[in-house]
C-alpha cells in the first residue's frame, strides 16, 4: 500500500499544479485545472488543461500530466495532485479516473483546495470495480 506523502512532497505537488495551472489554456470553459503526478522515483511531472475549438478534443490536466511522465520514461506513479480555480477541490472526471487507474488501484489522489487544505483519495475509492488489463489478459 503507498504511503502518504510527506509534507515536502505535498508541498512540491501543489507547486507544480499552481505552477501548471497557470499555463492552462481553458478559452471556452474557462475552468482551468493543474496537476502534477510524483513518481516513484520522485521526479514530479505536471499538466494542464488544454481545450480546442473542437471541445472533445480537449485534454485534462490529469491526463496532460501523465503523458508528460510516460514521455520522460517514467511508469511509476505514486500520488497526483489537482488544482482548479473553484473554491471546492476538483475531482478527476471519469475519463481521467480511468487513466490513472491504469497505472495502479493505490495511487494517492490529492485534490488541493486554493489555500493550503487537501483531501487526500485512493485511486481505487474513486473509480471502484474498475476494468483494468487483468480483464483482457483472462484465458478463455
Ligand atoms: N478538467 C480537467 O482538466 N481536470 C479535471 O479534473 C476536471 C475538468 C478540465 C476539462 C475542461 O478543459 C475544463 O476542465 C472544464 O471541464
Amino acid at each position: 500500500m503507498e504511503e502518504l506523502l510527506s509534507d515536502e512532497d505535498v508541498k512540491g505537488l501543489r507547486k507544480a499544479c499552481e505552477a501548471a495551472l497557470k499555463n492552462a489554456y481553458a478559452p471556452y470553459s474557462r475552468f482551468r485545472v493543474g496537476a502534477a503526478v510524483l513518481t516513484k522515483s520522485n521526479r514530479v511531472f505536471s499538466g494542464c488543461n488544454v481545450e480546442n475549438a473542437s471541445y472533445p478534443v480537449s485534454i485534462c490536466a490529469e491526463r496532460a500530466a501523465i503523458a508528460s511522465a510516460m514521455s520522460a520514461g517514467e511508469r511509476e506513479f505514486r500520488a497526483f495532485g489537482i488544482l482548479s480555480q473553484s473554491s471546492a477541490p476538483c475531482p478527476p472526471c471519469g475519463m481521467c479516473r480511468q487513466a490513472i487507474s491504469e497505472f495502479g488501484e493505490d495511487i494517492l489522489i490529492y485534490l488541493f483546495l486554493p489555500k493550503r487544505d487537501h483531501i487526500i483519495y485512493r485511486i481505487s475509492e474513486l473509480l471502484p470495480h474498475s476494468f483494468g488489463a487483468d480483464f483482457l489478459n483472462e484465458k478463455k
